[in-house]
């Protein structure tokens, strides 16, 4: 069995939802470089070993990343799960877990990297918005992806309620990738793109706003 190392920062809601779903995966550690993280008193109670680094400890990011690396390897984890982990990563992390860094990003990348993606799908009157799985390249956000899923933006829509019904869908792909990573059924092929083995069924199209009836 695949074992897997969780990264946080935050309130862990993704993590939370990987603890809570079969993974077919050892879930060795949750480590969080804040100590308030409000996502590990869950893991510790699911019987999770969890570990802080905090960042403010280093002088610079590579002295932080370097200890951080060492950290995660004394799991031996096959994959390394970013689940809102706030910190930008230097080449060197990511290269030391090439094709093993996963990471979830709340819009449909390419479009809307980096933060305030939903105001920012809102300011752009954008109709379909969501989320997406990808490995995590040194090119902040756009690793080859895994995983997205798309909702419907409202006409009424706030931040806060687009950002809510994108992170109920950033919960089930989180689970989905995790689970066909570690049971070997989605790969990085050798072009960059990722591979589904599992053939999957034909997706239906979301129209935004919706044909008429
Ligand atoms: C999520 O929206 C995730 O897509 C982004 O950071 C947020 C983390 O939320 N990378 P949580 O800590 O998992 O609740």
């Amino acid at each position: 069995m695949k074992n897997i190392v969780i990264l946080i920062s935050g309130r862990g809601s993704n993590m939370k939802a990987l603890l809570s779903a079969e993974l077919g995966c050892n879930i060795k550690a949750v480590i969080s470089n804040k100590s308030d993280a409000s996502g590990l008193a869950f893991a510790r109670a699911q019987g999770i070993p969890t570990a802080i680094l905090a960042h403010r400890d280093y002088p610079d990011r590579e002295s932080f990343d370097a200890a951080l690396s060492r950290l995660i390897d004394g799991y031996e984890p096959d994959f390394v799960i970013l689940a809102g982990f706030m910190r930008i990563l230097t080449a060197d992390f990511v290269m030391h877990y090439a094709g093993r860094l996963i990471n979830i990003h709340p819009s449909l990348l390419p479009a809307y990297t980096g933060l305030h993606t939903h105001a920012r799908a809102l300011a752009d009157g954008v109709k379909i918005h969501g989320c997406t799985v990808h490995f995590v390249t040194p090119d902040l956000d756009h690793g080859p992806i895994i995983i997205q899923a798309a909702v419907a933006v409202l006409q009424n829509d706030t931040e806060a309620l687009l950002a809510e019904r994108v992170l109920q869908e950033e919960h089930r792909i989180y689970a989905q990738a995790i689970r066909g990573l570690c049971a070997g059924t989605i790969t990085l092929g050798d072009e960059g793109k990722v591979i589904n083995h599992n053939l999957p069924l034909p997706g239906q199209a979301l129209i935004s706003p919706s044909l008429p009836a």
